[in-house]
């Protein structure tokens, strides 16, 4: 097998969360991602879901090296991302390609969209100046866009228009790797479809590997062949979208699913129950206080993300059995 794309090992990363008042020394610490761990393998498509405040973001922040893990370590094939050197920050920035939330608020209101696609080719050095027109409206083409579209702005595009933009200044540089945080939400159903339908295509047609931040569940499992459930900033598990959805394993995800049993149903509001601080997480388990078959060894013990079977891990002491 190959090497991984991305491998996280035990990684942590924590928030000092500094106290009013001059006069108050200690700091606290909010664990936005507590032993996370995670291989991508070149190829994979993976949602990451779970309520907000899961840690959704900051993972994927990590995995883009724009923030340092606290503690354990962020691999993209087998470097260390903090410890890149500048070649390999250059190789990075161009083979792994971000998906802002925000499209529109992401590209500067006084670019034409062919300088905005220009910019990464030209910033990569990807092709003589003579022929960035050429790529540029090859690009604009693959996304489903009239080349009319080149000499307008940002703010005269419609926001399904605006999205395509955003993926076609992401494919700029072909990476292998592509991250988007919710990048269809706020669409129209009808747009986000076809935006939808745009992504998953070039997947496929590219093989490009795709982590995609959703807390809607149908959303994950059209797009992605894999799906991890972040529960209080640790993956409490994942595995095969389908086997996931139809069999959970892990109590959490299980809850998700009678909560949201409609497909389409955003999992953004939280469950029953009282979700613990990610300031002062219990001792054992952080879903024990949720969890509806709680047992006493699970205020003791925390459980890690471990293999169920070759391509199930969760993390719970006592998975469920039966779904
Ligand atoms: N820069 C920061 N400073 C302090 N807390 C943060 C910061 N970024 C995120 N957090 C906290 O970390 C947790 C996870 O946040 P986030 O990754 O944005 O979750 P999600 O994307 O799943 O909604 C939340 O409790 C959030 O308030
Ligand atoms: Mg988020």
């Amino acid at each position: 097998m190959q090497d991984p794309v991305f491998s996280l090992l035990d990684v942590e990363r924590s928030y000092e969360l500094r106290q009013p008042g001059w006069f108050r020394r200690d700091t606290r610490k909010l664990k936005a991602l507590d032993g996370v761990r995670l291989e991508l393998q070149r190829g994979d498509t993976l949602a990451l879901v779970g309520e907000s405040g899961s840690g959704k973001s900051t993972l994927v922040r990590l995995m883009l090296g724009l923030e340092a893990a606290s503690d354990g370590r962020v691999l993209y094939g087998q470097h260390d991302l903090s410890r890149l050197d500048a070649e390999g920050k250059r190789r990075f920035a161009r083979e792994v390609a971000f998906i802002y939330q925000n499209a529109r608020g992401s590209m500067n209101p006084r670019m034409r969209i062919a300088d905005i696609l220009a910019e990464p080719i030209r910033l990569h050095g990807l092709c003589a100046e003579g022929d960035i027109p050429a790529r540029v409206a090859a690009l604009l083409d693959r996304v489903g866009l009239p080349v009319g579209m080149l000499q307008r702005f940002p703010g005269e595009l419609s926001g399904g228009q605006v999205r395509r933009v955003a993926i076609a200044r992401a494919l700029a540089a072909e990476p292998g790797v592509i991250m988007a945080d919710e990048s269809v939400a706020g669409l129209d159903v009808s747009v986000q479809a076809q935006v939808l339908n745009l992504l998953r295509e070039l997947c496929r047609e590219s093989g490009i590997t795709l982590v995609f931040i959703t807390h809607d569940l149908g959303v994950a499992s059209y797009l992605c062949e894999k799906i991890a459930v972040l529960y209080l900033g640790r993956i409490v598990e994942q595995g095969p979208t389908g086997a996931i959805l139809n069999a959970p394993r892990h109590p959490y995800t299980r809850a998700l699913l009678r909560a949201f049993p409609r497909f389409d149903t955003p999992i953004e509001a939280s469950l029953k129950g009282e979700i613990p601080s990610p300031v002062d997480l219990p001792k054992g388990c952080r879903f024990a206080g949720r969890c509806a078959q709680v047992k006493p060894e699970c205020r003791e013990i925390d459980p890690v993300l471990a293999a169920l079977d070759a391509d199930r891990q969760v993390a719970c002491l006592f998975p469920v059995m039966t779904p």
